[in-house]
């Protein structure tokens, strides 16, 4: 196997892997989830795998989840469908770190691109680490201890009518997460708020608050602040897809963003979700 580093921040290409041998393989399982601590995002060329290989190699990391409004491959479950066409209806053409909406959200995942746009459509992946490091120490201050309530509602239930949005929320409340997470394998602070994050639930003190100018507005200032630590190219690598690429991430370190510059050409991936734990 070979390492190539693709920036000073985040994400290794690996050659001479076969994903497919993976779940075989207990050495190279190992090798790869110490790589992925790592580099955090991980990138494979011609993995001409199944779709049952696919879940085999994620399954490896962990339990599998669905998604409660994107579709799973039929007669694949873990596996769902980011499939794209002359329909205009992206949803991860944003920094996000998926499904920051549940109460765990998932650890990590692994994207594979089935047919995408000779030009376009490429991924960008943040290292929410390095965001947080190099935040200003007296913001470092401000925030320790914060927390964010985060929800599916205004991102995903947009397009639905009131009917389904409300029954999306009675299945996906609003929870809420430290605004600085500490990931569980490698002990290291993560920046953790993003488009999901709607406001911050613990900031009304004395101390953040004396007039009301700095309760709302203040507070949405400090947050889209910090949500937008991820667009800094420093912290980013960005990745161009063929079919049978295949990006594996730690979903808790790192946030991603799918280019959607290729509109109307179609363009279909399927990302196999690993579940995860409460942040803490
Ligand atoms: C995602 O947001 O998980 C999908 C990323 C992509 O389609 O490139």
């Amino acid at each position: 196997m070979k390492i190539n580093p693709l920036t000073c921040s985040i994400g290794a290409e690996l050659t001479g892997v076969n994903l497919a041998d993976v779940a075989r393989d207990k050495t190279l399982f190992a090798e790869i989830r110490a790589l992925l601590l790592k580099h955090r995002v991980l990138f494979f060329r011609d993995q001409d795998m199944t779709r049952a290989d696919h879940v085999a190699f994620a399954s490896c990391f962990g339990e599998l989840e669905d998604h409660p409004v994107a579709n799973t491959v039929p007669g694949h479950p873990g596996l769902i469908e980011i499939y794209k066409s002359e329909k205009r209806d992206h949803f991860e053409n944003t920094y996000h770190s998926d499904a920051s909406w549940r109460a765990n959200p998932p650890k990590g995942a692994v994207l594979r691109c089935i047919s995408c746009p000779e030009v376009g459509g490429d991924t960008i992946w943040v290292n929410m680490v390095e965001a947080y490091r190099n935040l200003p120490e007296e913001i470092k201050s401000k925030i320790a201890g914060l927390r964010a309530k985060h929800g599916i509602e205004h991102s995903f239930g947009a397009v639905l009518t009131q009917e389904e949005r409300e029954e999306l929320v009675r299945k996906n409340p609003l929870v809420d997460h430290p605004v600085v997470r500490t990931h569980p394998e490698t002990e290291e602070k993560i920046l953790y708020v993003g488009p999901f994050s709607t406001h911050f639930i613990n900031y009304h003190t004395p101390e953040n608050v004396r007039f009301g100018q700095d309760k709302t507005p203040g507070a949405s200032l400090l947050l889209n602040y910090l949500i937008s630590q991820a667009a800094i190219p420093e912290y980013q690598v960005r990745f161009r897809w063929q079919p049978n690429s295949v990006a594996i991430w730690d979903n808790v370190a790192t946030q991603h963003y799918a280019v959607s510059d290729y509109w109307p050409a179609p363009r279909r991936m399927e990302r196999a979700t690993i579940k995860g734990e409460r942040p803490f």
